[in-house]
């Protein structure tokens, strides 16, 4: 059975000071999936997200989610709603431990419910061993992991990825991926992810979108997505 849509844009226009970005953009995710949005740098894949999650407003068209027309919406409500953003770069906070950027993502002061701690640590187990250490003193893909945990936390139903192996090394890109599938093969958390880096999206995606100036230009099965050739055409710079 062909599962429900969980999000959706109608021809999207977002972008800054009045001048479009996203030029109609259509696209749609079903839920449980792990849809990847690949194109080269500058086409418009952060300004996208953004604009999802509510940080860039909609100059016209519609976000569908859960059948419901949320490009209105401040990027709070869209939150409570079950939208979970984690930016390119991460943004965690690095004078906090990893326990406590996790607390602010389930905005609470203080404990962690057990099973919400359960969870994450299952999902990232680096970060167990990590608990009390500062942020800002681990790698590139501990750091990235925590993002992910600080939006998990707030148990969301879709979560927006922006280039996840961003400064990532090779092999732990790998790690965070499987995780990543592994997390949706056991709670059916949708993901939509931003990537241009091809290990990533073939460890991670079921289908991709390529998006070129603003747009989406091209859909592309799993098969798709072993074509070295193709890929790296959406990709070049
Ligand atoms: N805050 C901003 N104000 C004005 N223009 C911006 C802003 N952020 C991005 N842009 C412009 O919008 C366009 C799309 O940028 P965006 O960051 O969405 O691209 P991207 O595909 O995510 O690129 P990258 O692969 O480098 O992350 C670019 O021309 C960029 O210069
Ligand atoms: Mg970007």
């Amino acid at each position: 059975m062909r599962k429900e849509v969980i999000l959706a844009t109608l021809g999207l226009r977002a972008g800054y000071g009045g001048k479009p970005v996203l030029q109609g953009l259509e696209l749609e995710v079903r839920e449980g999936e792990i849809v990847a949005v690949i194109g080269r740098n500058g086409v418009g894949k952060s300004t996208l997200m953004k604009s999802l999650i509510g940080l860039v407003p909609a100059m016209s068209g519609s976000i569908v989610y859960q059948g419901e027309a949320i490009e209105q919406l401040p990027a709070h409500k869209r939150a409570r709603l079950g939208i979970g953003y984690v930016p390119q770069g991460r943004d965690v906070f690095p004078r906090l431990t990893v326990g406590e950027n996790i607390a602010v993502g389930a905005a609470i002061k203080g404990d962690i419910p057990e099973d919400g701690r359960r969870q994450v640590l299952e999902a990232f187990p680096i970060l167990a061993e990590r608990w009390s250490q500062r942020a800002g003193t681990m790698s590139g893909g501990q750091q990235q992991q925590l993002a992910i945990a600080r939006v998990l936390i707030a148990g969301p139903n879709l979560i927006l990825l922006d280039e996840p192996s961003e400064g990532i090394q090779p092999n732990i890109v790998q790690e965070i991926a499987q995780n990543i599938v592994e997390l949706n093969r056991k709670t059916g958390v949708t993901i939509m992810l931003v990537e241009q880096n091809l290990d990533m999206i073939r460890a991670m995606a079921q289908r991709c979108y390529v998006m070129d100036k603003g747009r989406i230009v091209a859909s592309l099965d799993r098969d798709a997505l072993n074509d070295e050739t193709e890929m790296r055409r959406h990709l070049a710079v």
